[in-house]
């Protein structure tokens, strides 16, 4: 697991793709689906959870059973902290690695945030150094929501496996079961008078299997789909749930890992609690052969997870090169 959203932050070293695109339009004509899945007929959620992955790599779930109160507390915990003195948060500063606290004010204007990130199972792999003890009951309210995110993920990833006719276990099986990581990132967007362009954090997708995110009340995230930019509307208690390159590897192209990217607010502090969850490093990933055939043969190549991550992140490097020898598009 790396924090895939800390590499260099330079512009050149980002997808140049997200500054082709950042003057679409703005989508009006359809919206990010919203699951309800508190309904009785759990074929329809299947229905409907698929549906969403094949269209659009994104939506939100409402009724998921995660308790209000305890998102209330993550959302407050993750306020206090940020809130804090610099030299207090500093204390636990990344150091070289990818987990712990940065500030990104400086490396260029797509990605301009402060960002903690660490990981949260399996408990082989958590390292509390980089878990703030200031607010006192973080580690205890990220442990509880942690719990609920898993138990949300593996539902979720049931649905799915159902939908491609597929054993439940399936997909989560297939990023390595109880060996998969999950890892948080608290992203605080201060409030920027640029707002108009993409900064917060530039257009890409997630590297890993999916993602559940809950944001604060300030809207920003935006899904790429059909050349189009869509806002994703904020709905009290709401989860986003996002697709990233994996389960579209995995799947062989049926779901799609959708192209997103965040915004600031002008006035406002815009906050997001995105918890990813991706397989080991030296988990070997690729299209499931019960998806692919002689009629849809296997799209993408099988890799070690490590292997993917570090393709992904040349891609980006050598994108950054060509994007400094073109001249500029507009
Ligand atoms: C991410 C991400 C979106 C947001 O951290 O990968 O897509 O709303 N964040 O902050
Ligand atoms: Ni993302």
């Amino acid at each position: 697991m790396v924090d895939e959203r800390d590499h260099d932050t330079s512009s050149s070293s980002l997808p140049s793709l997200s500054n082709h695109l950042a003057d679409t339009t703005l989508g009006g004509s359809a919206d990010v689906p919203v699951i309800d899945l508190s309904v009785s007929d759990e074929g329809f959620i299947v229905r409907e959870v698929v549906k969403a992955s094949e269209e659009w790599g994104v939506f939100q779930v409402v009724n998921h059973g995660i308790p209000t109160e305890l998102m209330q507390q993550l959302q407050v915990a993750g306020k206090q902290f940020f809130d804090l003195p610099e030299k207090e948060k500093e204390a636990v500063a990344k150091e070289g690695g990818f987990e712990g606290y940065k500030r990104n004010y400086l490396g260029g204007i797509d990605n301009w945030d402060e960002h903690l990130f660490h990981r949260l199972s399996p408990p082989s792999v958590i390292n509390y150094k980089y878990w703030p003890t200031n607010p006192p009951q973080y580690r205890e309210v990220t442990e509880e929501y942690t719990k609920h995110v898993k138990r949300l993920t593996e539902k979720i990833f049931g649905w799915l496996s159902e939908g491609l006719g597929l054993p439940r276990v399936a997909l989560s099986q297939s990023i390595g079961g109880d060996t998969a990581e999950y890892a948080l990132r608290i992203n605080f967007y201060p409030p920027s008078q640029h707002s108009e362009l993409t900064i917060g954090a530039a257009a890409h997708s997630d590297m890993g299997a999916i993602a559940l995110l809950v944001p604060n009340e300030v809207p920003g995230l935006q899904a790429f789909k059909d050349e189009q930019w869509f806002d994703l509307n904020y709905i009290d208690s709401a989860v986003v749930v996002i697709l990233g390159d994996q389960l579209m590897r995995i799947t062989n192209g049926r779901f799609k890992n959708v192209f997103h990217r965040a915004k600031s607010d002008r006035e406002r502090v815009r906050i997001s609690w995105p918890i990813f969850v991706a397989p080991r490093d030296d988990m070997s990933v690729g299209p499931l052969p019960e998806l692919t055939g002689d009629d849809n043969p296997p799209k993408f190549e099988t890799l070690l997870y490590k292997d993917y991550i570090d393709k992904k992140i040349k891609g980006w490097a050598l994108e950054g090169l060509h994007s400094l020898l073109k001249p500029p598009q507009n």
